[in-house]
């Protein structure tokens, strides 16, 4: 530095502190919003709920949930239901893939008809972000629909197309309707309900009460479940960045519940009475498998559990199936009729 010139020196020096500046400046800017997060969070709340149930996230955003025929599903009808007075809820009925010739060109009364065909239903309640025609939501349809079970799955209030805004309890009382709209039209008729994900505590919310009053249902299956929503959301891959600030329980946590969300499925097994079969990939990023795996250890500890089909099963790392890909075991369809009693049209 001592041999330059006095002008180099202080072009130098002008070119670093610029430079350094400018860096301060980002780092500042980067600390600040980390900071203020927290903050915003715990002063409007509603933020937390939003993240929660990810509804406004609408992927593919252009698709037509009037035509399940763009996603390959050419028998299954599109319809609303009113589960309370000005709110209209999307719904989609996939008939067995044996029926599918027939359902060509045929109305919402040929499919409600179907129902009391001899074959089993299945009442699928779907997990947060996007609407009831997701891809892997679809392919499962398939696969249900594939080993001969009607699918009736749709959109709570808030996502999709269905009126209204998200809350556990409008979830779960749109889940209870769609359960007794499908009650009076199957009968007698063994009627199963399948969580996903966040829908897992919707389904175990559903379940609950239906037992609670004596009525419940074949079977219940938990695809990727958690424990509750608090321990959920300490794992989720959002929450890394603020798992070590003091604070993040009070921050994070106590928001969610201060939202009354709580999907207390860890409860909510020591109140139910069906057969229950939980699946769960050991890579899931999304719901960590411990957390299946910790709510079947709950369950099988549950009394009114006791006596009733319990199953656990694992989808090893190296079959890559993540939070949404267990459709694409070829071993599904013979757990679920092992599981469920049902004889697979295939086998
Ligand atoms: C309709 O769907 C069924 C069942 O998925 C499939 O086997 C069939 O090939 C489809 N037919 C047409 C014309 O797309």
């Amino acid at each position: 530095m001592a041999r330059c010139h006095d002008l180099h020196c202080s072009q130098v020096r002008i070119l670093q502190y610029g430079l350094m500046g400018r860096l301060k400046r980002i780092l500042l800017w980067v600390l600040g919003v980390y900071i203020t997060i927290p903050f915003l969070v715990k002063l409007c709340p509603s933020i937390q709920a939003k993240l929660v149930f990810l509804n406004f996230v609408r992927l593919p955003y252009f698709i037509d949930l009037k035509r399940p025929q763009d996603h390959g599903l050419n028998h299954t009808y599109n319809f609303y239901l009113q589960p309370e007075t000005g709110v209209n809820i999307g719904v989609w009925h996939t008939v067995p893939d044996q029926m599918w010739k027939e359902a060509q060109g045929k109305d919402r009364e040929w499919y409600d008809s179907t129902f009391k065909s001899p074959y089993p239903v299945m009442l699928y309640l779907h997990g947060n972000a996007g609407t009831r025609g997701g891809d892997h939501r679809v392919q499962l349809y398939k696969v249900l629909s594939l080993l001969g079970y009607h699918v009736v799955t749709f959109d709570y209030r808030g996502w999709g197309d269905s009126d209204g805004s998200p809350s556990e309890s409008g979830m779960t009382s749109d889940a209870l309707f769609l359960y007794q709209w499908m009650k009076e039209r199957v009968g007698s008729k063994p009627l199963n309900v399948w969580g996903h994900s966040l829908g897992t505590g919707v389904a175990t919310n559903l379940v609950r009460r239906l037992c609670d009053r004596g009525t419940p249902p074949n079977s219940l299956v938990l695809e990727s479940p958690f424990t509750n929503i608090r321990e959920e959301a300490k794992s989720h891959p959002f929450s890394m960045v603020y798992r070590y600030l003091p604070g993040f329980e009070w921050f994070f946590l106590d928001t969610i519940s201060a939202n009354d969300i709580r999907f207390a499925s860890d409860e909510n097994v020591d109140h139910i009475s069906c057969p229950l079969l939980i699946l769960h990939a050991e890579d899931d990023s999304v719901v960590p498998f411990h957390l299946g795996k910790k709510l079947y250890n709950i369950a099988s500890q549950s009394k009114s559990l006791s006596g009733h089909k319990l199953q656990f099963i694992p989808f090893p790392v190296s079959l890559a199936y993540k939070h949404k890909f267990i459709y694409r075991s070829p071993e599904l369809p013979h757990i679920l009729s092992d599981f469920l009693g049902t004889t697979h049209p295939h086998a």
